[in-house]
C-alpha cells in the first residue's frame, strides 16, 4: 500500500469512526465566540460519564454569526450542526447523544453525505432517508460552491491524514508526472486570477516566472492580509493549511523553484502555528523536502512572520520585508516573477489563489473555467461583515449577483434598508443599493467604482453615513502609507484633512471640487497600489452619494445620524408606538414615556451614541438638523 493510500485510510478512520465524535470549530472566529470552553466542556463531560465519545477540533465552517459551532455525528447517521452552542448545551448535547437521542434546539441543519471536491466523489454518511432541515439548504449556504474553502469546518487542521482522506495530496502525485509547461498550461486554461486582489491571470504570472533566466527561482505565499474586516485567507489557513503547501509545491515544480516562503502576519498566531505544523508532518509523510513522491523533485517552505503593517502585503514591499529592509515598495517592472526575492524570479500568489491549484490540477481547467463569467472563472471568497443578519465567511461562484450574497446568504439587513455594499477593502469603493444586481466579477466591480479586492464586503444601511465611510478607509490607507512617494503621503494627509472639516461642518462646497482633483492626483501619481487605489473609497462615494456630502456642508446636516456635530436626535409621535425598547438600550436615561404612548428623547440628555436608533423597529427616531430645534424645543 503506498503513503498516501495508507493515510487516506487512517483519515478515513479518524473523519467517520465507529463511535459518537463531537467536533468543534475552534478558528479564531469560533475562538473568539467562547469555543474553547465547549470544547473543554465536552470533554470533561465525556470523561465524567466514562463515555467512549471523540472531541475533536476543526476550522470555520463560515456561518461565523453562529459561533461556537459544534457538529456530532453517531456513526451510521447523519452528522447534526448546532450553532451558538454554549456549556449548558455542551452538557445536553453528550446527555442526550448518551441516551440515543439528539437536542433540537439551535439544530442548523443535518449532512447526509460529504462531497470530496478533489475526485467529484459522494461519501454517504448513513442509509437513512434524509429528512429535517438539511444544512446545504438552509439560505446561507445554499448558493455557495467551497473550492478554496472546501475543507474548512470539515476536517481537523493538525490531521494530515483527514486532508488526504478528502482527496489532499492527490494532485501533487499527478502533476509530479506532468511536465512543468502542462502544470502551467492547466492553470492558465483554468482562467484563475490572483485572488490578492489584482486580478492578474495566475498561469501567466507562472509562465513568466519559468522563463525568467536563472537557476534559482522561489515560490511566495501572501498571508499578510492587512484589510480592516478581512479574514478569508486567515480561516483558509487555519482551516486547511495543507492545501495551500500543495499548491505551492505545485507552483514550485511547475515554475523550476526549490523553495518557498509563506509571509503570514503576526496577528495570526493560529495560522501559523498551524501552517508549521502542518509543514512538520508533510515533511514527514515526503510531500514536502527531497524527492518528493519519488519524483526526484525537492521543495522546502518555510513561514515568515510580518509585523502587521498594510503595505508590507504590496509583493515589492513583502519581499523588501523579507530580504530584511524597509517594507516599501519599489517601482514595477522589473516585476517580481523576472527578478523578485533576492534577485532571482518569484511567483507570489496569495493564500486563495494557492488554496484553489489542488482542486484545478485534480479536477482539470475544463471543471473550473464552468465555474464563473466569461473573464472571472471560478469561484472567490468573501468575509460578509456589517448590517447583515448572517455574518460569515461565504464562498461563491464569480458572476453571482450582489442580491444573491446580501439577500439569499447573508439573510439582508434587518429592520433597515440597504444603502450601499464596499467592496475592495480599504483600495475598494461604496456600491448603491440601487446597483444591487451587479454580478460580482473583476470588471463589473471595476466598471462600477469598485474593484473586487481580496474578498472584503461590508454590507451597509440606511444608518451608515458614506462620508464617515470614506473617512474611515482614508484614514486607514493615510496611516498606512508608507510615506515613500509625496503624493501617497501628502494627498491622503490633504484629502483626510478635508473629509475631517466635512464630518465637523466646517467644510466649503468647493471643498468638495478640491477633494475630488485631489483623488484623482493621488491616485495617477503614486508609486504603489496602496497610494493608487487609496482615494478609491472617497471617488466612488462622491460619485454615488454626492448629495449626502452636500447635505454636510450646505445644510450642516448628517442625514444618517452619525456625525455627532451635525444631527440632532427626535422621535417621530406619529410612528412611536410606546414599545419601551429604546428606553432600555438608553445609557442616558434621555428617553421617557408611558407604554402604548408616544416616548419623548430629551436632547439635553442625549450623548448621540445611536443606541436607540437600531432598536427602534418602527423607525421613529430620526436624525434632523440641529439648528430645527429651538434651544426649548425639548421642553
Ligand atoms: C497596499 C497593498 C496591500 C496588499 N496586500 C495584500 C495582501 O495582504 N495579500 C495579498 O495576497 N495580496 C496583497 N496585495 C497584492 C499583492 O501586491 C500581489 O498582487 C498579490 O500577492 C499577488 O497574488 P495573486 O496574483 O495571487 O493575487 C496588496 C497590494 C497592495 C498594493
Ligand atoms: S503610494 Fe503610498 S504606500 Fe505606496 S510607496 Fe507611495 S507612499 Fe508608500
Ligand atoms: S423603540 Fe421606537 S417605537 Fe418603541 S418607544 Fe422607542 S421610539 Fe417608540
Amino acid at each position: 500500500m503506498n503513503r498516501l493510500e495508507e493515510l487516506r485510510r487512517a483519515g478515513l478512520n479518524s473523519l467517520y469512526p465507529e463511535k459518537v465524535k463531537f467536533t468543534v470549530g475552534r478558528a479564531t472566529c469560533g475562538r473568539a465566540s467562547g469555543a474553547d470552553e465547549v470544547y473543554r466542556v465536552l470533554q470533561d463531560e465525556v470523561a465524567r460519564q466514562g463515555l467512549d465519545f471523540e472531541v475533536a477540533s476543526t476550522g470555520c465552517l463560515g456561518l461565523c454569526q453562529e459561533e461556537p459551532l459544534v457538529s456530532v455525528r453517531c456513526p451510521g447517521g447523519p452528522r447534526r450542526v448546532y450553532g451558538r452552542v454554549n456549556p449548558e448545551l455542551a452538557r445536553q448535547l453528550v446527555e442526550e447523544v448518551a441516551r440515543g437521542g439528539f437536542p433540537r434546539r439551535r439544530l442548523l441543519g443535518k449532512v447526509y453525505e460529504d462531497e470530496v471536491l478533489i475526485t467529484g466523489e459522494r461519501v454517504k454518511l448513513t442509509g437513512e432517508a434524509p429528512e429535517g432541515r438539511l444544512l446545504a439548504e438552509i439560505p446561507f449556504y445554499a448558493p455557495q460552491i467551497k473550492v478554496a474553502t472546501r475543507n474548512c469546518g470539515w476536517i481537523d487542521p493538525g490531521s494530515i491524514a483527514e486532508y488526504v482522506a478528502r482527496g489532499g495530496y492527490r494532485a501533487l502525485e499527478q502533476a509530479l508526472k506532468m511536465r512543468p509547461g502542462e502544470i502551467i498550461e492547466e492553470v492558465l486554461a483554468s482562467g484563475l486570477r490572483g485572488r490578492g486582489g489584482g486580478g492578474f491571470p495566475t498561469g501567466r504570472k507562472w509562465a513568466l516566472a519559468r522563463q525568467a533566466p536563472g537557476e534559482t527561482r522561489y515560490v511566495i505565499c501572501n498571508a499578510d492580509e492587512g484589510d480592516p474586516g478581512a479574514y478569508m485567507d486567515r480561516s483558509i489557513l487555519e482551516g486547511d493549511p495543507h492545501t495551500v503547501l500543495e499548491g505551492m509545491v505545485i507552483g514550485g515544480y511547475a515554475i523550476g523553484a526549490q523553495s518557498g516562503i509563506i509571509y503570514c502576519r503576526a496577528e495570526y498566531p493560529l495560522a501559523v502555528a498551524t501552517l508549521r505544523e502542518a509543514i512538520r508532518q508533510a515533511e514527514e509523510h515526503g510531500f514536502l523536502g527531497e524527492n518528493i513522491f519519488g519524483s526526484g523533485f525537492d521543495f522546502h517552505i518555510e513561514v515568515v512572520e510580518g509585523r502587521g503593517a498594510f503595505v508590507c502585503g504590496e509583493e515589492t514591499a513583502l519581499i523588501a520585508s523579507i530580504e530584511g529592509r524597509m517594507g516599501e515598495p519599489r517601482p514595477r517592472p522589473p516585476y517580481p516573477a523576472e527578478q523578485g526575492l533576492w534577485g532571482k524570479p518569484t511567483c507570489i500568489n496569495n493564500v486563495e489563489t494557492w488554496a484553489n491549484i489542488p482542486p484545478i490540477i485534480a479536477r482539470g481547467s475544463r471543471w473550473f473555467a464552468g465555474m464563473g463569467t466569461g473573464t472571472s472563472k471560478g469561484t472567490k471568497v468573501f468575509a460578509l461583515v456589517g448590517d447583515i443578519r448572517n455574518n460569515g465567511l461565504v464562498e461563491v461562484p464569480m458572476g453571482t449577483t450582489l442580491r444573491q450574497i446580501v439577500y439569499d446568504v447573508g439573510g439582508g439587513t434587518g429592520i433597515f434598508d440597504l444603502k450601499a455594499v464596499q467592496t475592495g477593502g480599504p483600495s475598494g469603493g461604496c456600491i448603491p443599493a440601487g446597483m444591487i444586481d451587479l454580478p460580482v466579477d473583476y470588471e463589473a466591480l471595476t466598471g462600477a467604482g469598485s474593484i473586487m479586492g481580496s474578498g472584503g464586503m461590508v454590507v451597509m444601511d440606511e444608518r451608515s453615513c458614506m462620508v464617515d465611510v470614506a473617512r474611515f478607509f482614508l484614514a486607514f490607507t493615510q496611516d498606512e502609507s508608507c510615506g515613500k512617494c509625496l503624493p501617497c503621503r501628502e494627498g491622503t494627509r490633504q484629502m483626510l484633512e478635508i473629509l475631517n472639516r466635512i464630518c465637523a461642518g466646517e467644510a466649503e462646497l468647493p471643498d468638495l471640487e478640491l477633494l475630488e482633483e485631489l483623488g484623482r492626483a493621488v491616485k495617477d501619481a503614486s508609486l504603489c497600489g496602496l497610494g493608487q487605489t487609496a482615494p478609491t473609497p472617497v471617488l466612488s462615494t462622491l460619485k454615488y452619494f454626492r448629495e449626502e456630502y452636500e447635505a454636510h456642508i450646505r445644510d450642516r446636516f448628517c442625514p444618517a445620524g452619525v456625525c455627532p456635530e451635525l444631527f440632532e436626535l427626535v422621535i417621530a409621535e406619529d410612528a412611536c408606538r410606546g414599545c419601551g425598547l429604546c428606553v432600555k438600550v438608553c445609557p442616558q436615561g434621555a428617553i421617557t414615556g408611558e407604554k402604548e404612548r408616544p416616548h419623548h428623547l430629551d436632547r439635553k440628555k442625549c450623548v448621540r451614541c445611536r443606541a436607540c436608533l437600531g432598536v427602534c423597529r418602527r423607525k421613529a427616531i430620526k436624525a434632523v438638523p440641529r439648528k430645527e430645534l429651538s434651544d426649548d424645543a425639548d421642553a
